[in-house]
């Protein structure tokens, strides 16, 4: 491969476009060509990007684009049905999450790159967001104990998919900050929601995450909500961090707060739990866009060869628990083994 990246992206709906301007600007990439069937979306990308080829068929946008690398934004169903032909070809390929419709699939997928030694990444974007980083830095550094429990809420009004339901849309989110801050994956699951628009396809998700170790975890998915809110509570055995990704400058606040049992007690005094209020205070955190981070992270891998943050295993593991919250689904918010 020349010095310089050729990097193809299918897809400019609504996401798509985020990746192609990222893309666009990075050092040592050139964007060669998109691909989308909507001949609209392909002339207003060929207005805002002159010069890029411009593809209205994925096949010969494989063929003869002449692309290194291909980002797939595409809906979920064709994400499997895109990246394997890519590999195939021997193109280096990252896919926007959720990684595929199956843990088969995305399984399939692993190997496939594995055997070409070709870069497998998938977009979960929030791994690369400095405020997120900042948690697992101060997860790990271990001041705020051992992690007891996390909820999130991923709350808004729309955007509603037609082929998967808000658990599959929003909840990979969540589901890959949590597994990434836990350093696991969940060993069991259980989801319940209702479909109050589109007939079968949920609009709002309760889903719990069972990890090894007593810790626990609950998301809070909605398309159907008056208020955005996108919020992140981590409570450890010392401190406790709430990250809100809506706040400008403020996305992270410590709490010095605990709750303590005494072992032991003689008087009553004793006998009550024991809190500790101590101070609040906001790490400072970078405005760097988590998506030109994550871009540049996947020309990174390509050219080295090091195994993504986000690889397809990672992928992987997250569509498990989307395939688990969907049979819980089914059986009325029933515990499945992931
Ligand atoms: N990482 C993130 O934060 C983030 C945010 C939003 C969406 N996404 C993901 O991005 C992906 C796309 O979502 P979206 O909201 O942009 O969807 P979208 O429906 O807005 O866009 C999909 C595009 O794919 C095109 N397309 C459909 N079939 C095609 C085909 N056969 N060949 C070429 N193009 C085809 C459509 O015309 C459309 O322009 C999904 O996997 C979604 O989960 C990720």
């Amino acid at each position: 491969m020349s010095e310089e990246i050729k990097v193809g992206v299918v897809g400019c709906g609504y996401w798509g476009p985020n990746l192609i301007r990222n893309f666009s600007g990075l050092p040592g990439c050139r964007l060669a060509a998109v691909c989308d069937v909507s001949r609209e979306r392909l002339e207003h990308m060929s207005r805002l990007y002159a010069g890029v080829a411009c593809f209205d068929n994925f096949d010969r946008f494989l063929k003869e684009s002449g692309c290194d690398a291909v980002a797939i934004a595409t809906p979920v169903y064709l994400h499997y049905k895109m990246a394997c032909p890519a590999l195939e070809s021997g193109k280096h390929v990252f896919i926007e999450k959720p990684m595929a419709s199956s843990s088969k699939e995305c399984d399939a997928l692993v190997e496939l790159a594995a055997e070409r030694s070709l870069t497998l990444m998938v977009g979960h974007t929030f791994l690369y967001s400095a405020p997120v980083r900042k948690i697992k830095e101060i997860v790990q550094a271990g001041t705020i104990g051992d992690i007891r429990y996390v909820s999130s809420r991923r709350l808004n009004l729309g955007l509603f998919q037609k082929d998967i339901n808000v658990v599959w849309d929003l909840a990979p989110h969540d589901i890959s900050i949590v597994n990434y801050i836990m350093d696991a994956a969940p060993t069991a699951v259980n989801c319940q929601g209702e479909a109050h628009v589109t007939q079968g396809i949920e609009d709002v998700s309760s889903l719990a995450m069972f990890f090894p170790g007593g810790r626990f975890a609950m998301i809070h998915s909605s398309w159907l909500d008056p208020k955005k809110v996108r919020e992140m509570t981590v409570v450890g055995t010392k401190e406790m961090i709430l990250y809100d990704d809506l706040e400008p400058l403020q996305k992270i606040k410590i709490y010095d707060q605990r709750v303590e049992r005494p072992p032991h007690y003689d008087t009553y005094a004793e006998f009550t739990y024991s809190y500790h209020y101590g101070d609040m205070h906001a790490p400072r955190i970078d405005q760097v866009e988590p998506l030109r981070v994550e871009c540049g992270h996947f020309l990174d891998c390509i050219r080295t060869g090091k195994r993504p943050l986000t690889d397809g295993r990672s992928g992987r593991d997250v569509v498990r628990v989307l395939e688990a919250a969907s049979e819980s689904l089914g059986r009325q918010g029933a515990r499945v083994e992931v």
